[in-house]
């Protein structure tokens, strides 16, 4: 057991030493309707970081598919035979293309082989569609094998599948063809050689994307991950980051306009995520921007998910540089017209520059954006006096779009201090608020937002995770903390109006920073207690909050109150009551309704409840449903309805008048 561990167990001790034995009563004033809840309130944060997005969410299968990783052009290939690598090919951001030529004899082969994101998963029978642009220079007909193999294999045939392109002529052509793998693996290579009268041929953006993926989309997403987002019904959807926004030096900051148009012509960016912490260094990760700002958007659409995209404020990442790495104030003007020209993308008339660019992309309608944010987790005056022009420009061109500005890194302190009144000052619509912290934070932060300022910029809790350093990971504990905060943030609607755990997505094999919502490998993934939590509020969605108090104060985990967290919301025809009991003990429940008219009672329809007894379990790869919410009888009616909570539990109580 940590020390830190000990601490919260102590202080869960104190606070819940100090309920009386009785039951619980919760008073919910059913007379009296309170703030309307934003439907953007619970969302989800996306960021290319533990392999989110290549290897990740987006379905492609090839590692370097253009040829174009800086050290190494051949970076994710394994070559034999007599290959080149030329730089002059037909997309002119992408320059890079392999020349395969004969290898001198017929006992000798000439290919490629790629390695994947650590190794590719493919399943029996399902289909893969293989294409490559290609041709051959010297004119005639070459034939390339292409084949999904199992290195490993001790059979006589290493190949899982294959097939056989005719590439014909001199101009470059899209060639493709469908394989159908004979096993499940989650390690297969992908092997491309030259056949038949092996004239010399080259190939670019070699590609391998399951047929079956999200929504069918050709340049599409993993469809198990994109589930689990559309599962979460979440209302707001930020990307693309997270500190990917800023990048390492303002060169590698995430620039959107390189993220739309036909892919092949999408230039890499690198990652900070590969070298950011030296203990876990990732030489091959890279941003291909496959899944680019049109793909956000679309996702945004097909989840039901309002989209905020937050922009680079031209502040390289503040942790990583000093001073002078920035955009001098007065030469702000291309990065202005970065954000002006985004929200012409999404939406401008197809006849205006970018909306053209969203129309030749396939969505001539608007994407409808209302939000976007302006810099990440930044800071100090560096960032307020470059913000303040980003907000004069977009207020004066699209007086509708919301703007979200930063309160820095913290949850609390100096800067967390200057910034605020200055966002105020500034005049952004919402502020974005991150905390990764441990056990003892989140147990005393039930009441964070019960009396912040009505009137200035609204919040939006935009990272957010409880850490346990020396604890296991995404475990039950955590999520069950998580979901005792989020009653506060539910109590509060009319001040925080958006709440985004983060980071979302980890590969098993390629993450940087963990806890994440969302844990995968090449076939398989599962939903963390965390997850499970977010989902619980996204399903238990209110339209209005309810005034919920226990001896006339809201029930936030404070000394008296036994370990309880509380809310309740109505959506109009039902009642939903989150109470979250972080105690040891059962806690007996009378949950009063006052404002009804005399002849009208409650009725208990149902209750849904995360266990979270167990405080280190956690779901996993093989145990993907170690920790979900299950149905419990809960029953009633009246102007006072029972119930129990059992110890460490999350719990939502469905009712209807
Ligand atoms: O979510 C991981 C990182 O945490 C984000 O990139 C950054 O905004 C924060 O520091």
């Amino acid at each position: 057991m940590t020390r830190r561990f000990l601490f919260s167990a102590c202080l869960a001790l104190f606070f819940h030493a100090a309920l009386p034995a009785q039951s619980c009563k919760l008073d919910i004033d059913l007379g009296k309707k309170g703030s309307p809840i934003n439907p953007t309130q619970y969302g989800i944060f996306f960021e290319d970081i533990n392999f989110a997005a290549d290897g990740g969410l987006y379905a492609e299968l090839v590692k370097n598919r253009s040829f174009e990783f800086p050290s190494n052009p051949l970076q994710g290939w394994r070559v034999f035979g007599n290959a080149a690598v030329l730089e002059d090919g037909p997309f002119d951001r992408n320059p890079h293309y392999v020349r395969l030529s004969d290898p001198g004899h017929p006992h000798r082969w000439t290919g490629l082989e790629n390695e994947g994101f650590f190794g590719i998963g493919v399943r029996c029978g399902e289909e893969y569609r293989f294409s490559v642009w290609a041709r051959v220079p010297e004119g005639g007909e070459s034939r390339l094998n292409v084949e999904i193999s199992d290195p490993a294999s001790i059979e006589e045939d290493h190949g899982l599948c294959d097939g056989e392109l005719v590439v014909s002529g001199a101009d470059w052509r899209q060639y493709e063809l469908i394989l159908k793998p004979s096993r499940t693996l989650d390690k297969a290579v992908l092997r491309v050689f030259l056949d038949g009268d092996r004239l010399v041929t080259d190939i670019e953006h070699v590609s391998l994307f399951p047929v079956d993926i999200w929504k069918g989309h050709r340049n599409g997403l993993r469809k198990d991950l994109a589930q689990a987002l559309a599962d979460l019904h979440p209302g707001i959807f930020r990307f693309p980051g997270g500190c990917i926004v800023e990048g390492t030096e303002v060169e590698s900051r995430y620039n959107w306009k390189n993220s739309v148009g036909p892919v092949e012509n999408r230039p890499l960016n690198s990652n900070r995520w590969q070298y950011c912490f030296p203990y876990r260094l990732y030489p091959d990760y890279y941003q291909s921007y496959g899944l680019g700002y049109f793909e956000f958007f679309l996702l945004s659409e097909e989840i039901g998910a309002e989209p905020l995209p937050i922009l680079s404020c031209g502040l390289a990442c503040q942790f990583q540089n000093g001073e002078d790495a920035h955009i001098p104030v007065d030469e702000l003007g291309p990065y202005i017209q970065d954000a002006l020209d985004l929200i012409e993308f999404a939406n401008g008339p197809v006849t205006s520059t970018w909306g053209k660019v969203r129309a030749e992309m396939g969505h001539p309608e608007p994407f409808n954006l209302k939000y976007i944010g302006i810099g990440n987790e930044q800071w100090g005056t560096l960032y307020t006096e470059r913000l303040a022009p980003f907000v004069k420009a977009i207020r004066k061109a699209y007086p509708d779009i919301k703007i979200v500005g930063s309160s820095g890194p913290g949850s609390e302190g100096e800067q967390f201090d200057f910034l605020w009144p200055e966002m105020r000052r500034i005049g952004v619509d919402l502020v974005d608020e991150h905390f990764y912290r441990p056990y003892e934070w989140f147990l005393s932060q039930g009441a964070r937002y019960d009396n912040y300022d009505r009137k200035g910029p609204k919040v939006f809790a935009g990272e957010y995770a409880c850490h346990a350093r020396g604890a296991k990971w995404n475990h039950a504990y955590a999520a069950l903390l998580e979901a005792a905060f989020m009653t506060g943030i539910e109590r509060n609607a009319d001040v925080v109006q958006m709440a985004t755990y983060a980071p979302l997505f980890a590969h098993v094999e390629g993450w940087q920073w963990r806890p994440d919502l969302i844990w995968f490998d090449n076939l398989r993934s599962f939903r963390t207690a965390s997850w499970q939590v977010q989902s619980l509020y996204g399903r238990f969605k209110g339209r209005n909050t309810l005034s919920l108090k226990m001896s006339g104060a809201n029930v936030t985990g404070a000394e008296g109150q036994g370990g309880l967290f509380a809310s309740a919301v109505s959506d109009g025809s039902r009642i939903y009551i989150k109470v979250a009991n972080t105690s040891e003990e059962e806690r007996d429940l009378d949950f009063n309704f006052a404002g009804l008219k005399k002849k009208d009672v409650v009725r208990a329809v149902e209750g849904v409840r995360l266990d979270c007894s167990d405080r280190m379990a956690e779901n996993c790869l093989d145990e993907p449903d170690r920790i979900v919410p299950v149905s419990f009888a809960f029953s009633g009616e009246g102007k006072t309805i029972s119930a129990s909570l059992p110890p460490l539990s999350f719990s939502v109580f469905v009712l209807e008048k």
